[in-house]
C-alpha cells in the first residue's frame, strides 16, 4: 500500500487518573516516547498538535478521597495541579493539559453520548449488580471482595484473586462484601446503555488485522486476541455518583463510565486550546475530522483495548471522525524488580525526582528511553540509572564535548579555529556521520525510540574516538595547524549532537546550543560540517552533564526499601490458628523461665548459638538457631522462656540441646526471643 501523506498530527498521550502523582512507569511508557515524538515533528516542521490532560473521573479517584478524609473534587485539584506541574518541569511539551472535570469537556462527553442515544445507538439492558443496601450503592468489580471460591482467600478481589492468580467475576465470589465498609452485598435489577461492540467485529477486523499489521506486535497481538475471543456488548454506564450524569430522563444517580468519557478528553482539551487560540490552532475539527490528519495515540498497555477498539467504535458509530493511524503502546516499566503501584505508594514519582535530583531531567530522560519498555516489560533500577549516567552521559557525551570546548579555550582563547585540509581519518569519521539525520529520522518515524537516541549516543562515541585518537595534545607544539582541523571538526560534531540529542534530552541540547554559541538548532542541518563558523568566539564552558553520586543512589534505594517494609507491616496477617488443644493437651507442656548464663557461637555451624541457661536445678545447654538475629553478648544475662520437658535432640557434632528457647518471628522473618515482664526466679513455670 502506498504510504499516505498526512498535512498534520494530532499525538494524545492517555490522560493520566488524577488518584496520585505521575511516576516514572507513566513516564517510561507514554510521556516520554511522545513528547520525543512531537519534539522531532516540530523540529521536521510539521503541524502536530500535542493534547494530554488528567483523568479525573472513575472509581480511583473516589477510593482515594475516601482514604485520605478529603472530597473528591480535592483529590483531583490536588493530582491535577501536582501532575501538570511535573509534566511542565521535566519538558514534557503539551499544547494542552487539561482535564475531564472542564464544563467544555462535560459538555462534549454528554452530547457524544445523546447522539448515539438519539440514533439509536447504544443499547439499554437490564442485569442485577451488587448493591450494598446500606450505603444505597452500587458496586464495581473494584470494590465487591470476598471468598475466592478455588483458593477460600477471604479477600479476593471482584475481578482477580491475588492469592492465587484467579482471574474472577463478582458473581463468583462467595460472600461478597463491599471492600470499603465491610457490608454485606445483595443483587439488584438496574438498567444500562451498552454499545454493541459484536457489531463491529466485522469492520474492526478488517481496520486492524489486515489494513495496521505496522502496528506494534504487542498491540496487535492483543487487539487479535480480543478479536478471537470475539466481542461482546460493553455498558458505558455505571450506577456512581461521581462522573457525568448520564444526560437522559430517568437515568438519575448514572453517569458515564469513565473509559467512555475519558478518551472524549481528548477532543475536548483539543477544543479548549482551539477556542481559546484560534488564530494559531483553527478549528478543533481540522485536528479530529480532516482525513489529511493523522491521529496517533501514545499509551501503555493496559489501555490498548480501549483505544484499539473501544473509542475507535465510539468515534465510528458517532461518525465524522477520523481513527487512529497508529497506537504505540508500551509495555511496563518494573522498579527494582517489583511491580510499581500508585496505591502501595512504591515508585519513583516525577515531582520528587524533580525536588531530590534537581536539573537532572535529561539524565531521567536519558535513562528511560535507553530502558523503554518497547518490545517487553523492562526493569528501572537506580544502580542502572547511576550507570548509564555516569558511564554514558558523562563519560562519552558530557566528556567529548567538554574536551572540545576546554582545547577551544586552551588553545584559541574560545575562538573557533578554521578547518584545514581533513586526512583519510578525518574523512573516516566524517564518513560516520553523515546518515545520521536519515537513521534518526528512519527509526523516530517508526517509535523506534530506543534504538533512535542509541544512534544518537552513537554519533558521540564516534566524536569521543576521534578526538582520543587524534590526541590533539600531543602535537599542538608540532602541527598546529592539524589540530585546528580537528578541534574545528570536533566542535561540529559537537553541534550535531546538540541537534540530534534535542528530541530527546531538550535540557542539555540547550545548554549545549549556547555553550557553541548557536543561534538555532535546525534538525535540516544534522549531519552538516559547517555548523559553527570559523572564527566565532565561544562563551566559557561549563560541564553538560556531573557525575550521579553513590550518596545519592543509596538514599533513592533507600526509600523503596523503606515503602516495601511499611507496606509489609501494614499488609501483614497472622496466619491461620492450629488444630484446637485440650487443657490436657496444654498441661503436658513445660515452660520455664531461664537466665542467660553464657551464649556463644558454634564453630561450623553458622546459624546456631549455644547457651548455657540456669534453671533452677542443675543448669542446661540449650542450642538454638538465631545467630543471624543476635549476637552473644546481647543475650548473655537476660531471661528467656523455654520448653523444658522437650526431648533432647542432637546435633551433627555431638552437640546435646536440652530444651527450646521460646522466640517470636516477625512479619518480616526476623527474630525477637521472648522474656517475661519482670525479672523472676530461674525455674518459674509458665502456666
Ligand atoms: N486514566 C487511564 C489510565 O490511567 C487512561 C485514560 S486514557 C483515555 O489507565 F483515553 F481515557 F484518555
Ligand atoms: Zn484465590
Amino acid at each position: 500500500m502506498a504510504e499516505k501523506t498526512f498535512k498534520r498530527t494530532t499525538v494524545t498521550t492517555a490522560l493520566p487518573y488524577a488518584n496520585g502523582p505521575i511516576h516514572i512507569g507513566h513516564m517510561a511508557g507514554v510521556y516520554v516516547p511522545a513528547d520525543i515524538y512531537v519534539r522531532y515533528l516540530r523540529l521536521r516542521g510539521r503541524d502536530v498538535m500535542f493534547v494530554g490532560g488528567s483523568d479525573e473521573h472513575g472509581v480511583p479517584v473516589t477510593i482515594r478521597a475516601r482514604k485520605e478524609g478529603i472530597t473528591v473534587q480535592e483529590v483531583v485539584d490536588r493530582y491535577h495541579n501536582l501532575i501538570k506541574d511535573s509534566f511542565e518541569r521535566f519538558g514534557i511539551s503539551f499544547d494542552v493539559y487539561s482535564r475531564t472535570t472542564s464544563d467544555t469537556h462535560h459538555r462534549l462527553a454528554a452530547d457524544f453520548f445523546r447522539k448515539l442515544y438519539d440514533e439509536g445507538k447504544l443499547t439499554e439492558m437490564e442485569s442485577e449488580q451488587f448493591y450494598d443496601e446500606q450505603t444505597q450503592h452500587f458496586l464495581t468489580d473494584r470494590n465487591i471482595r470476598g471468598e475466592c471460591p478455588r483458593c477460600h482467600n477471604l479477600d479476593a478481589y471482584g475481578d482477580q484473586c491475588e492469592k492465587c492468580g484467579a482471574t474472577l467475576s463478582p458473581e463468583e465470589l462467595i460472600n461478597p462484601y463491599n471492600a470499603e465498609t465491610g457490608n454485606p452485598l445483595v443483587k439488584r435489577k438496574t438498567k444500562h446503555w451498552y454499545l454493541p461492540l459484536d457489531k463491529d467485529q466485522p469492520w474492526l477486523e478488517k481496520w486492524i488485522l489486515e489494513d495496521h499489521k505496522e502496528w506494534r506486535p504487542n498491540v496487535y497481538g492483543q487487539c487479535k486476541s480480543w478479536l478471537d475471543g470475539g466481542l461482546r456488548p460493553r455498558a458505558v454506564t455505571r450506577d456512581l455518583d461521581w462522573g457525568i450524569p448520564v444526560p437522559v430522563e430517568g437515568a438519575e444517580g448514572k453517569v458515564l463510565y469513565v473509559w467512555f468519557d475519558a478518551p472524549i478528553g481528548y477532543i475536548s482539551n483539543t477544543k479548549e486550546l482551539c477556542d481559546a487560540r484560534p488564530e494559531k490552532w483553527g478549528k478543533w475539527e481540522t485536528w479530529w475530522k480532516d482525513e489529511d490528519t493523522r491521529l496517533i495515540h501514545f499509551i501503555g498497555k493496559d489501555n490498548i483495548v480501549f483505544h484499539c477498539i473501544v473509542f475507535p467504535a465510539m468515534l465510528k458509530a458517532h461518525g465524522g471522525y477520523i481513527l487512529p493511524d497508529n497506537v504505540p503502546s508500551n509495555e511496563f516499566l518494573n522498579l527494582e524488580g517489583n511491580k510499581i503501584s500508585t496505591s502501595k505508594n512504591y515508585a519513583v514519582w516525577l515531582n520528587e525526582y524533580l525536588d531530590e535530583l534537581p536539573g537532572r531531567q535529561d539524565e531521567l530522560r536519558y535513562v528511560l528511553t535507553a530502558n523503554a519498555p518497547e518490545t517487553k516489560d523492562n526493569d528501572f533500577t537506580w544502580a542502572d540509572f547511576q550507570a548509564r549516567c555516569n558511564n554514558e552521559l558523562v563519560a562519552v557525551y558530557g566528556n567529548f564535548v567538554n574536551r572540545a570546548l576546554q582545547l577551544t579555550q586552551k588553545y584559541y582563547e574560545g575562538v573557533v579555529p578554521a578547518c584545514g585540509e581533513l586526512t583519510d581519518f578525518d574523512r573516516e569519521t566524517l564518513g560516520e556521520f553523515k546518515d545520521v539525520k536519515e537513521k534518526l529520522e528512519n527509526l523516530l518515524e517508526n517509535f523506534k525510540f530506543r534504538e533512535a537516541q542509541k544512534e544518537a549516543m552513537n554519533l558521540a562515541r564516534i566524536g569521543n574516538k576521534y578526538i582520543a585518537d587524534s590526541e590533539p595534545w600531543k602535537i599542538v607544539k608540532t602541527d598546529p595547524e592539524r589540530v585546528k582541523t580537528i578541534i574545528n571538526i570536533s566542535l561540529q560534531i559537537s553541534a550535531n549532537l546538540a541537534i540530534a540529542f534535542l528530541p530527546f534530552l531538550p535540557f542539555s541540547s540547550e545548554r549545549l546550543r549556547q555553550m557553541l554559541a548557536m543561534d538555532t538548532l535546525e534538525w535540516d542541518r544534522l549531519g552538516s560540517t559547517d555548523l559553527i563558523a570559523a572564527g566565532t568566539t565561544l562563551p566559557k564552558p561549563s560541564l553538560l552533564f556531573s557525575k550521579i553520586e553513590d550518596e545519592t543512589i543509596q538514599f533513592q534505594q533507600q526509600k523503596l526499601a523503606d515503602t516495601i517494609k511499611a507496606n509489609e507491616e501494614a499488609n501483614y496477617k497472622a496466619p491461620a490458628l492450629k488444630e484446637t488443644i485440650t487443657f490436657d493437651d496444654f498441661q503436658k507442656l513445660d515452660i520455664r523461665v531461664g537466665t542467660v548464663l553464657e551464649c556463644e557461637r558454634v564453630p561450623k555451624m553458622k546459624k546456631l548459638l549455644k547457651f548455657k541457661i540456669a534453671d533452677g536445678l542443675n543448669n542446661r545447654t540449650i542450642v538454638s538457631g538465631i545467630s543471624q538475629w543476635y549476637e552473644p553478648e546481647q543475650l548473655i544475662g537476660k531471661q528467656v522462656l523455654f520448653v523444658a520437658n522437650l526431648a533432647p535432640r542432637e546435633f551433627k557434632n555431638g552437640l546435646v540441646s536440652e530444651g527450646m528457647i521460646l522466640s517470636a518471628e516477625n512479619h518480616d522473618g526476623t527474630i525477637s526471643v521472648t522474656t517475661t515482664e519482670h525479672p523472676v526466679k530461674p525455674g518459674s513455670m509458665i502456666s
